[in-house]
């Protein structure tokens, strides 16, 4: 029934070779940790690193692009243990710059998908949905009309509203976007059916082409984009899937030895857990060996980190397994690494990083873990009446000691309690809801922050990080940046505190060089090119064949994506406000501009 039998290395390839065919340009996954947009925390599409030249910046490599992107969305993380779900996945993408749109990027979809040579899909098996269009946007009877040229029946077509073919999803966030049409391919055991359903589960999404035409501005209007856009995203584990009749992503080549693994140590069986386990080991070796590579922490991505690693610890402890976690976690990093790493090298760059955050988190649970239980016994022996603990007693075990209420609940039946849970699952979505409100703005599947004063500490961020190797020496390099319109963070390779006067030496002389008003020019080259030049940049990750260069006066020369200010007069004040440890061997420093 299916076409290819092909591994998850297979498809990356075929992919990008087909579009290659098709003159597109290859270039590398961006990092998963944004290198520059405060407005999210991961890269959440292929889409988000290309937002300046979507918005029509050239790009270096050209107008036709392919990629592999790695991406990590936590909003679906409850998904995660069904089949289809995972928090760390990969995106085949093909680009059009202002350059082709819905024809061509649909035919070749059609012709990927279906011909022989490529993946050999069913098209009985092929599914579309489009645009239905709505008081805002016109329906995509474009798009519709070169699906039935192909071939597509029109009962094969879907047209659905902004939640489902839009993007980013909904439309009601600010930045480049469009209509999209998205494939589906029928798992099914039987025939399809004649009519497409998009809610029957066996229908499985598997890939994306946004048209992206329109701008939305922060009052809600919509403008042209002084081009057109093509942003295409194939899931790979998906695809992967229903070319080789599997069922589940956790079934896939790329799973199978991490899933051997889980299985080696678990006792119990729990497919949920046992997705979930898999998954979050995945995830966490994936943030941990970022590019930038990200550290537990109490918030933004160490936040996101320090979950996936508790809630892989638990899943674990669902599995019947309740000590060693640090060993079963680190030996699944290793296979993660031996597995990705040649797509993704930044992963074999910080293995031992990987290995030593992984022990470092687990260990601070376990002590977490033994508070909360010592706080069970206290709660259990306290009780005079009764032999229901209370619903504040279960949700300050929950949210203050972070204990799960499975564990609460095990832990009461062996004392001969029971909890109340009614009460407990009211206190829970009273505050999911108010954590809710506080995450959307982190969480939203968003796009760059090119604000004035973002880009104005983007600046700022580069004079620093020259200014820093003046004062300091060579070896400080940018090990990390996250920028918001109302300061800078930067962190960078040194083995010690800063004392007093190199942190006034550095503020000094960045200010020289926003006072020396130095021009700021961009210029495209080869990676080689570059590195002669001496330009700064993250040589580790893997680059095109060309990059921009970003170059102030004679001071500061630095690979990057950009945007800049033309002038670093523009800058105003630069203030230190804080310069601290971030990690072993890594300062960070939090800088405004006045
Ligand atoms: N940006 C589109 C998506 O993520 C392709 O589905």
């Amino acid at each position: 029934m299916n076409a290819k039998h092909i591994t998850s290395n297979e498809l990356r390839e075929l992919y990008q070779k087909f579009f290659e065919s098709k003159g597109h340009t290859r270039i590398p996954s961006a990092p998963l940790v944004p290198e520059n947009d405060p407005s999210v925390l991961f890269t959440t599409a292929g889409m988000h690193p290309l937002v300046p030249y979507l918005k029509g910046q050239p790009h270096p490599a050209g107008k036709r692009l392919t990629d592999v992107q790695k991406c990590l969305r936590t909003t679906d993380i409850e998904e995660v243990g069904d089949t289809t779900h995972a928090t760390v996945f990969e995106m085949l993408g093909n680009w059009s710059l202002g350059d082709y749109f819905k024809k061509d990027a649909i035919t070749w979809s059609y012709e990927f998908l279906t011909g022989k040579e490529w993946l050999g899909l069913d098209v009985k098996r092929l599914a579309v949905s489009v645009f239905a269009g709505d008081d805002d946007s016109p329906r995509d009877e474009e798009s519709a009309s070169v699906w039935k040229s192909l071939g597509i029946s029109e009962d094969r077509i879907a047209y659905l509203g902004k939640e489902d073919n839009w993007w980013p999803a909904g439309g009601k966030q600010p930045g480049p976007q469009g209509p999209d049409t998205e494939m589906f391919y029928w798992v099914g055991e039987d025939e399809a059916p004649q009519v497409f359903e998009p809610s029957n589960k066996k229908w499985v999404e598997i890939w994306n082409d946004v048209f992206m035409q329109f701008d939305r501005k922060a009052d809600g209007s919509y403008e042209e984009l002084p081009q057109q856009n093509v942003d295409t995203g194939m899931g790979l584990e998906r695809t992967v899937m229903v070319l080789n009749g599997l069922t589940s992503i956790y079934d896939i080549d790329s799973f199978t030895l991490l899933m051997k693994h889980v299985d080696a140590y678990t006792k119990t069986s729990n497919e949920r857990a046992r997705r979930m386990l898999a998954d979050h080991i995945k995830a966490a070796t994936f943030v941990l060996g970022d590019n930038q590579p990200v550290v537990p922490d109490t918030k933004d991505q160490g936040y996101v980190l320090r979950r996936l690693i508790r809630r892989a610890v638990l899943a674990l402890r669902e599995l019947g397994v309740t000590e060693n976690a640090s060993e079963v976690l680190s030996a699944g990093a290793a296979i993660i690494i031996s597995e990705y790493g040649a797509a993704y090298p930044s992963l074999q760059q910080h293995a031992t990083h990987i290995s030593e955050q992984l022990k470092k988190e687990i260990d601070k649970f376990d002590t977490a873990l033994d508070r909360a239980l010592r706080e069970f016994d206290r709660i259990a022996r306290s009780k005079s009446s009764g032999n229901t603990i209370a619903s504040v007693d279960v949700f300050r075990l929950y949210e203050a000691y972070g204990l799960p209420v499975e564990i609460t609940q095990e832990l009461a039946q062996k004392a001969g309690l029971t909890l109340d849970l009614t009460g407990f699952k009211e206190a829970l979505s009273a505050h999911q809801a108010k954590s809710r409100t506080a995450a959307a703005g982190k969480f939203k599947g968003g796009l760059a922050d090119h604000s004035e004063k973002s880009v104005h500490y983007h600046t700022a961020t580069h004079l620093l990080h020259q200014a820093l190797r003046t004062v300091l020496g060579d070896h400080v390099l940018q090990r990390g940046s996250n920028i918001t319109p109302e300061r800078l963070r930067f962190d960078f390779s040194h083995p010690n505190k800063m004392t007093p006067d190199q942190i006034k030496a550095v503020e000094d002389l960045v200010n020289q060089k926003i006072q020396e008003k130095m021009l700021v020019t961009r210029e495209e080259m080869t990676v080689e090119e570059a590195k002669k030049r001496g330009a700064l940049g993250l040589f580790e990750h893997k680059y095109g064949d060309k990059v921009s260069v970003y170059t102030m006066g004679d001071f500061s020369c630095e690979i990057c994506g950009g945007p800049h200010v033309a002038n670093t007069g523009e800058l105003g004040m630069f203030r230190i406000k804080k310069e601290e440890s971030a990690s072993a061997g890594i300062r960070r420093i939090k800088a405004i501009l006045g």
